[in-house]
C-alpha cells in the first residue's frame, strides 16, 4: 500500500485532534482526479468543522482530512476525465464533505478543479480558491454588485474581506471596509474608499446608506449592519442566516451564502489574477506538519489575508 503524509482526526475536539500520520493515498473514481498537493490553505471552517460546529450539516466519518484549499499537479486520472491531464498545475476549493487537503495526495472531482493561475506560485494558489469563491458568490451571485454602487466589507483585511474588496472594486463598486488600526494602511493599498477602525468607531454611525452590506461577522455585527442599507439594499451573510423577518422590517433583502465549488468562477478568478486585477495575501506559511499552530493561529481572528501550508 502507498502511503502519504497527511493531517486527519479521529472526533471532534480542540487542536489537541489534529493527527500528523502516514495514511494510505487516495484513488481517484470515474470523474475523480488524484492531486498532488503542494500547498494547502487554511481557513476558519477547517477549524469550526475540528470542533463539531457542521456535524449536523456534514457526515463526516474518521479519520477525517482537513482543509479545503489547495494548489497542486495532476498526479493521475479516474476515468471520463476529458478537462485535465497528467501534470496540468490545477487549484480548488473541494467538496467540503470529503477527505481535504492537509496531505501530499487528495482527490477531487474534475467539476471542482480549474488552472491555477500561472503568474503565482502554489502557496498563493493555495490561499485563492475557497476565499475568492466566497467572496464571488456573495458580492456578484446573491448580492447583484454593479458599478457604481456602494458596498460595506466587515473584517475588510481578512482571507475572505481583503479579496471581496479587491473584486468589488473591480467591478466599479464604491468600497468601504472595517478594519483594526494596524490594517489600515493595508486596506488603503488594497483600494478600499472608506476605512472605519471598529475599535474606535460604530460603523453604522459613520457610514451613508450602502447596497451591499457583505457580513463576515454574525452577532452584533450583524444587527447594527440593517441600518446602513439603503431600501431595497441586501445584507449578504457568511457568519450566520440573517433574520428574513428583520430583513422585511427595515425594508432590505437578506441572504446566507455557503461557499460551493465552482471551476467556471475559479477560471475567473485565475484571470483576474493572471491580469493582475487581484492579489491574494498570504501573511503565513508553515510546514504541513505545523498545521496544529496555524489553526491556533486562524482561530485568533486578527490575521491579515491568508495562513498556507507548504506540502512540497
Ligand atoms: N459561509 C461560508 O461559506 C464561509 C466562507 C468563508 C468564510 N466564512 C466565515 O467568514 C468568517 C471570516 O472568514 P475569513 O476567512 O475572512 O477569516 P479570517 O481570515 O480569520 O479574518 C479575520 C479578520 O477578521 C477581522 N476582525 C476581527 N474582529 C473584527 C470585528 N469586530 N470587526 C471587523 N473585523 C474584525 C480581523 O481584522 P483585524 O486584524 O483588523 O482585527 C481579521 O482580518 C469566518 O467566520 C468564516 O468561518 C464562511
Amino acid at each position: 500500500m502507498r502511503t502519504m503524509k497527511s493531517v486527519c482526526i479521529y472526533g471532534y475536539g480542540g487542536p489537541e485532534v489534529l493527527v500528523y500520520e502516514d495514511a494510505p493515498r487516495p484513488h481517484p473514481d470515474a470523474g475523480e482526479v488524484l492531486v498532488q498537493v503542494h500547498a494547502a490553505g487554511i481557513n476558519p471552517v477547517d477549524w469550526k468543522i475540528r470542533e463539531g460546529h457542521l456535524k449536523e450539516m456534514l457526515h463526516h466519518t474518521f479519520p477525517l482530512v482537513l482543509g479545503w484549499d489547495v494548489s497542486g499537479v495532476v498526479e493521475s486520472l479516474g476515468t471520463g476525465i476529458t478537462r485535465l491531464k497528467v501534470g496540468d498545475e490545477v487549484f480548488s476549493r473541494p467538496d467540503i464533505a470529503r477527505d481535504g487537503a492537509y496531505a501530499e495526495f487528495v482527490v477531487i472531482k474534475e467539476s471542482e478543479l480549474a488552472l491555477k493561475p500561472k503568474s503565482i506560485d502554489h502557496i498563493h494558489a493555495a490561499a485563492l480558491p475557497l476565499a475568492g469563491l466566497t467572496a464571488w458568490q456573495t458580492l456578484f451571485e446573491a448580492g447583484g454588485l454593479s458599478a457604481g454602487q456602494r458596498v460595506l466589507i466587515h473584517a475588510a483585511a481578512g482571507g475572505v474581506g481583503h479579496i471581496a474588496v479587491q473584486l468589488a472594486k473591480w467591478k466599479g463598486a464604491h468600497v468601504i471596509g472595517t478594519a483594526a488600526e494596524r490594517n489600515h494602511e493595508f486596506l488603503r493599498k488594497l483600494g478600499v474608499d472608506q476605512v472605519i477602525d471598529y475599535d474606535t468607531e460604530r460603523f453604522e454611525e459613520v457610514v451613508q446608506p450602502v447596497d451591499i452590506v457583505l457580513d463576515t461577522m454574525g452577532g452584533e455585527t450583524q444587527e447594527r449592519s440593517w441600518k446602513v442599507l439603503k431600501p431595497g439594499g441586501i445584507l449578504v451573510s457568511i457568519a450566520s442566516p440573517p433574520k428574513a423577518e428583520t430583513a422585511a422590517a427595515h425594508g432590505v433583502r437578506q441572504a446566507f451564502v455557503f461557499t460551493q465549488p465552482n471551476a467556471v468562477q475559479l477560471d475567473a478568478i485565475a484571470k483576474l489574477t493572471d491580469d493582475e486585477k487581484l492579489k491574494v495575501i498570504v501573511e503565513t506559511v508553515l510546514p504541513l506538519s505545523d498545521a496544529t499552530r496555524g489553526q491556533e493561529l486562524s482561530q485568533r481572528g486578527h490575521g491579515r489575508g491568508k495562513i498556507v501550508l507548504r506540502v512540497v
